[in-house]
């Protein structure tokens, strides 16, 4: 056990994901990036890498991912590349909700917990700035920022500020398509130990606050949902309340009518999901969530993909 970070943390942590990786909450030593398509092919972003002479390494599950050093990734930092929204500096974990949530360019696509936007604008991407995308973020200062991503980035969307546990739709007909819940969180999964401002913020108290409120934003999700609509709920937490217990909470209130589908993801590791947690235990199909094993390119994560009966 290490002093460096709490220790009620650490005892939870455990029982939740006994063989730790050791570099678990250590700095990464590799910056990934997302190439934004919706300004600069795949291609040509790779060769202005080469032209810098940078090293990078490409993703399998992920055409427009490059993971670089930490070195290479001040230069891009520093360069044009982000200034203009070609680049956009991205956690390799934090791809995966948009790839699990497939949006296309025909649909109507929801961003209920948008801030900063790097979601908003990789949703953008998939839909090529087509059909129709709402990005919503309550918390005023974070929508400037929101607002100034989707600039940079080029990427098209209404933007609204609301509680997402409030949010309506707007065009009052028919549901979203796709809607991505990518919840405020505990943020476990971002600790590092020693800093103690990464957790600075945690409790137990925090964990059961977060859970309630998210709870309220994936009914209220649920509600905005087209028939056969996909909704994704993500978060950067290990905390079991914060994610299977919310998952079996909703799905026991929405009674049957939603329900999970397994996730495939290849080339991600991931652990088993709980069913049991401090004397609950949980609806079975809590575990078709994944669990994103932290390693030296991701951090850990919580993904849900979530349907309505429609759903074929
Ligand atoms: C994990 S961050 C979202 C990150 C974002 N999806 C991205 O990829 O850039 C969660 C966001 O939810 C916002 N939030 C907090 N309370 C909320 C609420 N009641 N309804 C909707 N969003 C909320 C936070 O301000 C924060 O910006």
């Amino acid at each position: 056990m290490s002093a460096n970070l709490p220790e009620d943390f650490e005892l939870r942590l455990s029982d939740i994901l006994p063989q730790r990786p050791a570099t678990l909450f250590s700095p990464r030593s590799c910056q990934t990036f997302r190439i934004n398509t919706l300004k600069i092919s795949v291609e040509r972003a790779l060769g202005c890498l080469s032209e810098r002479n940078i090293a990078f390494d490409r993703v399998d599950f992920c055409p427009y991912a490059v993971i670089v050093g930490k070195a290479a990734a001040a230069e891009i930092f520093d360069s044009e590349l982000v200034d203009d929204g070609l680049f956009y500096a991205q956690g390799l974990e934090s791809l995966l909700p948009v790839i699990v949530l497939d949006p296309r360019p025909e649909h109507r696509v929801l961003d209920l917990c948008a801030a900063p936007g790097g979601k908003t604008s990789q949703i953008a991407m998939h839909m090529n700035n087509q059909g129709t995308l709402w990005a919503n973020e309550p918390v005023r200062q974070r929508t400037y920022k929101l607002k100034s991503v989707l600039r940079i980035t080029g990427t098209r969307a209404a933007v609204s500020s609301v509680d997402g546990r409030r949010f309506r739709n707007p065009e009052h007909q028919g549901g979203f398509d796709r809607i991505l819940v990518d919840a405020p969180c505990s943020c476990e999964g971002r600790f590092l130990a020693g800093e103690p401002k990464s957790f600075a913020y945690w409790s137990v108290r925090k964990i059961k606050e977060m859970s309630h409120k998210q709870k309220g934003l994936l009914l209220n999700a649920s509600r905005l949902l087209a028939p056969g609509g996909v909704l994704v709920y993500a978060t950067c937490t290990f905390a079991p309340e914060e994610n299977e217990e919310v998952l079996d909470w909703f799905l026991r209130k929405t009674d049957g009518r939603m329900r999970m589908v397994p996730l495939v993801l290849p080339g991600v590791r991931t652990y088993p999901c709980l069913t049991t947690w401090q004397g609950a235990s949980y609806d079975p199909q809590v575990m078709d969530a994944a669990r994103i094993l932290p390693d030296e390119r991701m951090e850990g994560f919580f993904i849900a993909k979530v349907t309505n009966s429609d759903y074929k």
